[in-house]
């Protein structure tokens, strides 16, 4: 994130005023860390260590004393802590100022100091916070009594908790156990007792805002490094937690972290708690609720992609209300699909579909005055199906320009064609305005007064309810287009309507050419939007070849070069639409080339023009195979001409193998679309004059080597499934 960016969402914090409100300004001297440690073990001088870095006060108790808590790695135990503290904050049991901090410390470090420690303590609204874990122990019994969590761990750890001396002294007050019974329990009861949770105000730090136990959560910890500092984060929530407990099995990596923690990466000077002040703007019940209304009133390529994207939207989804209209049969499939995997995500969603002949303008006008009429609505966002919003934050950019409705700046890849409109005609048309290409493209960078914009933008609850509050939006007795009536309406009301491109937001992609009868019709879009069909056709490594040939080239066979091409979408595909069209052949397209002089090497197969794809399939050779052979074969320029495209496929008691032959062609690809030992076995290729073999064919990976002379080469024997290959003779 840059720092602009964080400086403005701070600001947008500001205006929140609320979450700034409750706060208690506590100071250092203010807090008491205790631990227990019988023994100086070298975790515990680790502990000491990290805590001296950062001007802990730390009292230790037992130092000396026989251990009879058991051992609790192991087993429950841990009484003997409790009676320890009990003893101990008794005699601050009246001080209403000061916040005690308990913590284990044979394998827990601090990685950063009190001031950030208590800024969070105090921000987080309770009075005693305990530690979380995934891990529901020692009695799993306990687990469905449990308060719900949305996000984040929820079971009770005590290996670390926090609070003001009086509620931590009342709590430990109630130990009459034995030294050897288990104090994670004690206290689990205590916490999922209703009236001892309330009278204590008691909560769990579920996200990691102060605590992070490593057990169970290595995978959600990373070393965040910057310049000469480094900081622990924890990447699930997005937290950067203060104490740092190796708990269970996870010792070695508390160890890994230990060599960089602490480090001087204090309060005042870490940018890491810039990130983290967000994090509490970021709580769910602080941001502001929006209500998102999607428009799929056309079919739209790349609607997987698109509705994908609504559940990476960096909004906290306990603050969304999605509505989805849906006009369109073909798309029912993928709304399903997305309900399939995201329901949880939002429970509350509706969705209107085809069958409910809702008209565009009945469908926005449903959406707009839903959150009209709800007064926590804070932000209503339409997005139309053919916008790609590749910036995950757009939600917070835009609320934070303030403005009453703003739109974020489109355009259609490489093309002038966007979302708004600089000025108007007199009949209220389009007209271009001076800066509109200059905007467009992002050479004047700014917040621009618009007449008119469409398929996204951000409206404020508020505006609609007072100066929008009287006029219809989206319908027009004249039967004026939607947008038209939008744009018409706000400006009548004399709201102004803003366009921003002061960020990267995404892209509209082109609907026009979309043909939904085909089985995989997004395929067919290289042309209309190259960049979605990139993103999701072209193997993700593929661009790498271009910076790191080493690593993403490889040549198993002297001048045959081997690298990713297609993605394993690409493959399925491919497969599929190729078994859907069924037509397979053998033989007889190559008998034509023999009066021509080439081979008869007749496969079973089926061309590219069988499914009318030899366009595209020229135009990926042009725009993907051309420059890797370029850059692998320096001077030769291929034409990237192809008559030769087809499936291959390979199956024992079909046709298993191809006997050695020559291509037709100054180079060949050929592209494994299925997976070896999993799709089938067997299979690969020899080149017999280099007695070179390559028998572990990669999905997606696709092989280059010489037609004619030199590599003269077989198919290898597939002895079970079926395997299929994509060939290609380049400029026969
Ligand atoms: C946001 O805009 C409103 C209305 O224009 C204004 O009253 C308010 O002060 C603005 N807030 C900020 C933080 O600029
Ligand atoms: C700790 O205290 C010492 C002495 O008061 C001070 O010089 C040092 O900067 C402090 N360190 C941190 C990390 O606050
Ligand atoms: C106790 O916790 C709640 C949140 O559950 C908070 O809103 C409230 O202010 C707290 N009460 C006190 C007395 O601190
Ligand atoms: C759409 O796809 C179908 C099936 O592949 C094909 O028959 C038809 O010609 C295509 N229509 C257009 C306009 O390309
Ligand atoms: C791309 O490369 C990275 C690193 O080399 C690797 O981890 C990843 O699996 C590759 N992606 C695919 C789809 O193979």
């Amino acid at each position: 994130m840059s720092s602009s960016f964080l400086l403005r969402l701070l600001s947008l914090a500001f205006f929140q005023g609320a979450v700034w409100a409750e706060q208690r300004k506590l100071s250092p001297e203010n807090l008491l860390v205790i631990t227990v440690a019988t023994e100086e073990t070298d975790g515990f001088l680790r502990f000491m260590r990290t805590a001296q870095e950062f001007n802990y006060t730390v009292k230790v108790l037992g130092l000396g004393e026989e251990w009879k808590g058991g051992d609790v790695a192991r087993t429950v135990g841990g009484g003997q802590k409790v009676r320890w503290l009990k003893k101990e904050v008794q005699k601050h049991s009246e001080k209403t100022e000061l916040v005690i901090m308990f913590v284990d410390s044979y394998d827990v470090i601090f990685a950063s100091g009190p001031e950030e420690l208590l800024s969070k303590f105090s921000r987080m609204g309770h009075k005693v916070i305990f530690s979380a874990e995934g891990f529901c122990w020692p009695d799993q019994r306990l687990a469905s009594k449990y308060p719900e969590v949305r996000t984040g761990k929820r079971y009770l750890n005590s290996g670390g908790f926090i609070g003001y001396a009086p509620e931590i002294s009342a709590i430990v007050q109630q130990w009459k156990y034995k030294d050897s019974d288990d104090d994670q329990l004690f206290y689990t009861r205590i916490y999922l007792d209703k009236t001892h949770r309330t009278k204590f105000n008691m909560t769990l730090d579920h996200r990691s805002r102060i605590f992070q136990n490593l057990n169970g959560a290595v995978d959600e910890v990373v070393l965040k490094f910057e310049r000469a500092k480094v900081r622990a984060r924890n990447v699930a929530y997005d937290t950067l937690p203060v104490v740092i407990h190796g708990n269970g099995p996870t010792k070695l990596q508390l160890n890994y972290l230990g060599n960089y923690v602490p480090t001087v990466w204090t309060y005042e000077t870490g940018c890491g708690i810039c990130d983290d002040d967000l994090l509490f703007f970021n709580e769910d019940e602080q941001m502001p609720l929006v209500y998102v209304a999607v428009f799929i009133e056309h079919a739209t390529p790349f609607m997987e992609e698109f509705l994908e994207r609504l559940s990476t939207l960096n909004y906290p989804k306990t603050r969304i209300r999605l509505f989805i209209h849906n006009n369109v049969v073909y798309h029912e499939r993928h709304i399903q699909k997305f309900w399939e995997r995201h329901r949880s995500l939002f429970p509350d969603a509706r969705v209107v579909g085809p069958e409910e002949n809702l008209k565009e303008d009945e469908a926005r006008t449903m959406a707009v005055e839903v959150c009209k009429k709800d007064p926590e609505c804070d932000y209503y966002f339409s997005i139309d199906s053919d916008v790609a919003l590749t910036n995950p934050d757009i939600l917070r950019i835009l609320m934070e320009e303030n403005k009453s409705v703003i739109a974020p700046m489109l355009s259609k890849h490489g093309k002038l064609w966007s979302n708004f409109w600089g000025a108007l005609s007199p009949e209220g048309y389009y007209s271009r305005s001076e800066d509109y290409i200059e905007i467009v493209q992002g050479k004047r960078v700014g917040l621009w007064n618009v007449p008119y914009i469409t398929q996204v933008y951000l409206i404020k609850g508020s505006v609609l309810r007072t100066k929008l509050s009287q006029v219809s939006l989206y319908m027009d007795e004249g039967g004026m287009d939607a947008d038209m009536v939008f744009c018409r309406s706000i400006r009548d009301q004399g709201v102004f309507m803003y366009v921003s491109n002061r960020d990267e937001f995404g892209r509209l992609v082109a609907s026009s050419n979309y043909n939904t009868s085909r089985l995989h019709p997004d395929m067919w879009q290289i042309f209309d939007n190259p960049v979605d069909w990139k993103e999701k056709y072209v193997h993700e490594n593929y661009s790498k070849i271009f910076e790191d040939e080493k690593t993403y080239v490889e040549q198993p066979c002297p001048d045959v070069y081997w690298f990713p091409a297609f993605s394993d979408k690409m493959c399925d595909h491919m497969i599929e639409t190729m078994e859907d069209c069924g037509e397979w052949s053998g033989g007889t397209h190559k008998d034509e080339r023999l009066a021509g002089g080439y081979e008869n090497v007749p496969t079973v197969d089926i061309h590219m023009n069988q499914i009318s794809f030899e366009k595209e399939w020229l135009k990926f050779l042009k725009d993907y195979i051309s420059p890797v052979t370029e850059k692998l074969y320096p001077g030769y320029y291929p034409r990237a001409q192809a008559i030769m495209n087809f499936v291959v496929r390979y199956r024992p008691d079909e046709q298993p193998l191809l006997r050695p032959h020559h291509d037709s062609s100054t180079f060949t690809i050929n592209i494994a679309l299925n997976r070896k030992d999993i799709d089938y076995e067997g299979g690969g290729c020899r080149f017999l004059r280099y007695d070179c073999k390559v028998e572990s064919p990669r999905k997606g990976w696709s092989f280059m080597h010489p037609g004619r002379l030199t590599h003269y080469h077989e198919g290898l024997r597939v002895t079970k499934g079926t395997r299929y290959i994509m060939v290609s003779f380049v400029d026969p």
